[in-house]
């Protein structure tokens, strides 16, 4: 884009432009998207679909695992009906066992025959953390007592059930180096060579399983050991110092900063280059969390228009966070050789009271947590040259899931149709893409005073693979449709159709009663004579429009 055309723009945001732009948009156009097909930012890795499982709450039992001789419909122990959906998202990584969990976990108690694996207090058990009374009175059960039925193996079943790649996190906090390299050459030793590799051989698995990616740890500033971020970095170089590859790549995840905490990239990635810049090439990815959290009294399905728009409006912190992070990463890495892994992203609500009691933190995500799904894949579609990885937290049960079930009930949240609809991106080349629309504007309270906010009107991020453009977005205007100009630098458009993601009622959600009451459509599309395009994008909305390119 050239400089006075990104002044322009810049300063028609800054303004919060609500009738703006000359030339004008056509006619009855009111918001503007430019795909400048001309400017890629970079192929979109399909391990921006990635999903994350923690042994917390009912994500393992039962959300995953219902054991083989359950009534649930299961392949081998794991929910059919999982495995069928997470197919349809088509994930990149799925990164397990935690989380805080992970730091905890010894890999050692979770193969061999389940019936003699350990029982452990699950790292959850005892946690003070946003839970309620009555998950603190949980006295038994899977969620609070371990039972490692679902272990490496059952992980692995997993991942090639819904063609994932596995991303095991090792445990820094409260196992050595030596137990990490065991659990890396059970799975990746080829049989017959280590007593490792025969263990996994004589329960079924002769094939490695060829894990290449490796976190370091998780929240090594919290619940992961709370180090500084020189003592994190020193930690990291030992974890990762000649470690065997038995042929396979393996990328190292290090853990990154909470949220805005540019002081724990800057020191981690100086302290690391201490040793030579050569042990950048270690850092496959820095992992950075962001939830953007709740609003209000923290419920997942009430909440006024204002507290919609303002979680709206955090979530898309993300993005600042990512540039931050990328400029201060820079410091110590010039030439930018280690990426982005969000691999903790989402809302964060309180649990369903109607959801069992030890299923924490879960509830059925809503219309808004749709937008924020839609809003942190478009942005990291908007910086697909910074960002390697990103999870959501979690896959099922927990957080911003993409599941919730219970027993023999199971339903899809919104955030699996953003997922869905989304994964039509996965490859293709990101193109920058400007959006101009008027910004919705609402009333937050900030230290006990209300004040007006406001933000971008519509949103998104735009791919192109051969003839198909995919562009996606959010509008977040509770009421309002934005009657939008489509702009392909000249180019011609042959046909377009959309998908959308839409309610009246901006707290829409599915549940076990009603599992369909919220999905995305189908739209027909007319595209102009002159291969034009003016699309009205609904209220409340998440949309994927599919253009072929003339
Ligand atoms: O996703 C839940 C928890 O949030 C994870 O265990 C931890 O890494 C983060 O604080």
């Amino acid at each position: 884009m050239t400089p006075g055309r990104r002044e322009f723009l810049a300063s028609a945001l800054a303004a919060g432009a609500v009738a703006w732009l000359a030339p004008r948009a056509a006619q009855g156009a009111e918001a503007k998207i430019d795909v400048l097909l001309n400017e890629p930012i970079g192929t979109i890795s399909p391990n921006i679909y990635s999903h994350f499982v923690e042994h917390l709450g009912g994500v393992v039992y039962d959300g995953i695992w219902v054991g083989e001789n359950s009534k649930v419909p299961n392949i081998g122990g794991i929910r059919r009906a999982l495995v069928e959906h997470v197919k349809r998202v088509k994930p990149g990584v799925i990164r397990w066992p935690g989380g805080c969990f992970a730091d905890q976990y010894d890999w050692h108690d979770g193969i061999g025959p389940r019936e003699k694996r350990p029982r452990r207090v699950n790292f959850w058990a005892d946690t003070n953390y946003k839970v309620t009374d009555a998950y603190k009175q949980l006295k038994d059960g899977p969620q609070k007592y371990e039972p490692n039925w679902f272990g490496t193996n059952e992980f692995m079943q997993l991942c090639r059930l819904t063609n994932a790649q596995p991303y095991f996190a090792a445990n820094v906090r409260s196992l050595n180096v030596r137990a990490y390299l065991e659990w890396l050459e059970y799975c990746n030793a080829p049989a017959g060579l280590t007593t490792l590799s025969d263990l996994r051989a004589a329960s079924g698995q002769r094939d490695p399983f060829n894990v290449s990616y490796w976190g370091i740890g998780n929240e090594s500033w919290g619940c992961g050991g709370d180090m500084l971020p020189e003592e994190y970095a020193e930690e990291f170089r030992r974890f990762t110092a000649w470690v065997p590859t038995y042929g396979v790549k393996i990328n190292f995840i290090a853990t990154g900063p909470n949220g805005a905490d540019v002081g724990w990239t800057r020191r981690f990635l100086a302290k690391l280059v201490e040793k030579g810049s050569g042990q950048l090439n270690k850092v496959h990815t820095l992992g950075l969390h962001y939830y953007c959290g709740t609003t209000g009294k923290g419920n997942a399905l009430e909440y006024t228009d204002d507290e919609w728009y303002e979680l709206i409006h955090r979530s898309d912190r993300i993005e600042s966070l990512v540039n931050q992070h990328w400029t201060v990463m820079g410091e110590s890495d010039p030439q930018h050789k280690v990426k982005l892994a969000v691999d903790e992203w989402g809302a964060w609500h309180l649990q369903d009271p109607s959801l069992p009691t030890g299923y924490l933190y879960g509830y059925p995500g809503t219309l808004r947590d749709a937008l924020i799904s839609a809003v942190n894949l478009d942005t990291f579609q908007r910086h697909a040259d910074k960002v390697a990885m990103a999870n959501p937290a979690q896959l099922i049960n927990t957080i911003h899931s993409l599941f919730i079930a219970y027993e023999d009930k199971f339903v899809a949240t919104p955030n699996f149709h953003v997922f869905e609809m989304y994964a039509a991106h996965q490859g293709a080349q990101a193109v920058r893409t400007e959006f101009v629309a008027p910004r919705v504007s609402y009333m937050r309270t900030v230290n006990n005073n209300r004040e007006q906010a406001q933000f971008w009107g519509l949103a998104g991020s735009a791919s192109v693979n051969g003839k198909q453009l995919t562009i996606t977005a959010a509008n977040p205007d509770a009421k309002t449709s934005r009657d939008t100009e489509i702009n392909i630098n000249g180019a011609r458009i042959a046909s377009a159709q959309a998908r959308v993601l839409t309610a009246s009622d901006i707290h829409a959600h599915n549940s076990f009663a009603n599992p369909n009451a919220l999905e995305p459509r189908d739209e027909a599309v007319n595209v102009g004579a002159g291969g034009t395009l003016v699309y009205r994008f609904a209220p409340a909305s998440v949309t994927r429009l599919q253009l072929i390119l003339a």
